[in-house]
């Protein structure tokens, strides 16, 4: 005789907001698998908020073969705000509400950032939607309350599924830049997307960047005269007369002209929840060097790349380990929470038992600690490398050593 599922008849939809990450598609198989093994019809919302409102735009995972090695989000995304903005001033909450219900939807899993979690949030807590928030960015500015166990002691860090993958990306791609930058014996600055944060520019050290800038240390004008000795220095000393830089870019970099800290915009439009678009610092920074110093330096942006290509191991198992963590959520109807990892710990023990569920009122922004990074050197602290060594492994970078024998003409 066939069982009755503890939550059949119930209706669970996912939806994914803000930019893309390689780990959406992988966190919505895992909560999908998870949800329908409970008895679940599972639908998927399209477009984040944007498919719940008007008619709504609405499809049904339940029965389908969910491919989540595969990045960005089969859901497609928006940043849609459905709450008022300086963007959109119209309160559009009503239409998600009568959505919810003309679908028939139970339970809600937001995947996203603070943005769209954050509406997620405000439907629970002004209207009693149950929502689950699912945590995602490559930039891994959102507060997870996570601890970091370092030398004895414990510390606030983040962990964002999306971020991962991201830093593998970086990690790879400046490994690689060494060998065209040590052919010509330059300074490369690499821009790295993260908007107001550094934790993914940190990972361009383990594909061996030597310095770093973070949007957390303003480049004030002192600050940037002893970067460009700094630099100097550095490349000088470098045996093969080649750097790489990271730079992050929502750098606040001091224009001399304008006398003021300034940020390069791509765009200076601001999306629904206020966020203008960074992109092109690395180009200025690239170009000062090379005047301040004499020596050529170019402009590299990663852009897209860390949001780009297939899920890392790492994620892959992180997103399941929170998936877990979902399905006590849902057995105990416990909503307006959020899955989290507990502590920062390797990919062998990436499991339930480490983490949490915190409210999603206690989200927000959590831009790099101050002391993963010491702006004297322009470079990150053992302590980030040591968080880092938990999610990428060794720092690995592409290396041809040799030492040709110098033939004197006779
Ligand atoms: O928040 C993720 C992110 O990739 C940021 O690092 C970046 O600044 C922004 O999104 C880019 O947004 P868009 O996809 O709209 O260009």
């Amino acid at each position: 005789m066939k069982q009755e599922k503890l939550f059949s008849g119930k209706t669970l939809a996912i939806l994914s907001g803000g930019g893309d990450t390689p780990a959406i598609n992988s966190s919505i198989e895992a909560v999908r698998n998870r949800a329908s093994m409970l008895g679940f019809k599972v639908y998927g919302v399209q477009r984040g908020w944007k498919g719940l409102l008007g008619d709504g735009d609405v499809v049904d995972l339940t029965n389908i073969a969910y491919n989540g090695i595969y990045g960005g989000t089969a859901l497609l995304s928006s940043r849609t705000n459905p709450f008022p903005s300086k963007k959109n001033k119209e309160d559009r909450s009503q239409q998600i509400l009568r959505n919810i219900e003309r679908y028939k939807i139970d339970v809600l899993v937001t995947i996203g950032g603070d943005d769209t979690n954050g509406a997620a949030k405000k439907l629970y807590e002004l209207y009693g939607i149950p929502v689950i928030g699912f945590p995602k960015t490559i930039d891994n500015d959102l507060r997870t309350h996570t601890l970091h166990h370092y030398q004895g002691n414990a510390y606030e860090t983040v962990l964002c599924p999306g971020f991962p993958s991201g830093a593998l990306a970086i990690k790879k791609l400046t490994s690689k830049l060494h060998t065209t930058n040590e052919s010509h014996q330059r300074i490369m600055v690499l821009e790295v997307m993260g908007r107001d944060a550094g934790w993914l520019t940190g990972s361009a050290l383990f594909g061996g960047a030597q310095v770093a800038l973070i949007p957390e240390v303003e480049m004030t004008q002192e600050r940037k005269d002893f970067f460009f000795e700094f630099v100097k220095e550095k490349y000088m000393r470098s045996p093969k007369r080649s750097l790489i830089i990271a730079v992050a870019e929502g750098v606040r970099w001091w224009d001399s002209e304008k006398q003021k800290l300034e940020m390069v915009y791509a765009s200076p439009d601001l999306d629904e929840y206020g966020h203008p678009r960074f992109g092109g610092i690395s180009g200025v920074i690239a170009s000062e060097i090379s005047k301040k110093t004499g020596i050529e330096a170019r402009g590299q942006i990663s852009g897209y790349i860390p949001r780009s290509g297939k899920c890392s191991e790492y994620d892959r198992r992180l997103t399941s380990t929170l998936a877990d963590k979902v399905v006590d959520l849902l057995l105990r109807e416990d909503y307006g929470k959020m899955p989290v990892m507990k502590d920062i710990v390797p990919y062998s023990e990436l499991e339930e038992y480490h983490t949490t569920a915190i409210e999603m009122g206690n989200i927000g922004n959590f831009p790099l600690p101050q002391d993963y990074y010491n702006p004297n050197e322009f470079y990150f602290s053992e302590k980030y490398f040591d968080f880092l060594t938990n999610i990428l492994g060794a720092p690995y970078r592409m290396e041809f050593n040799h030492e040709f024998p110098i033939v004197i003409p006779q």
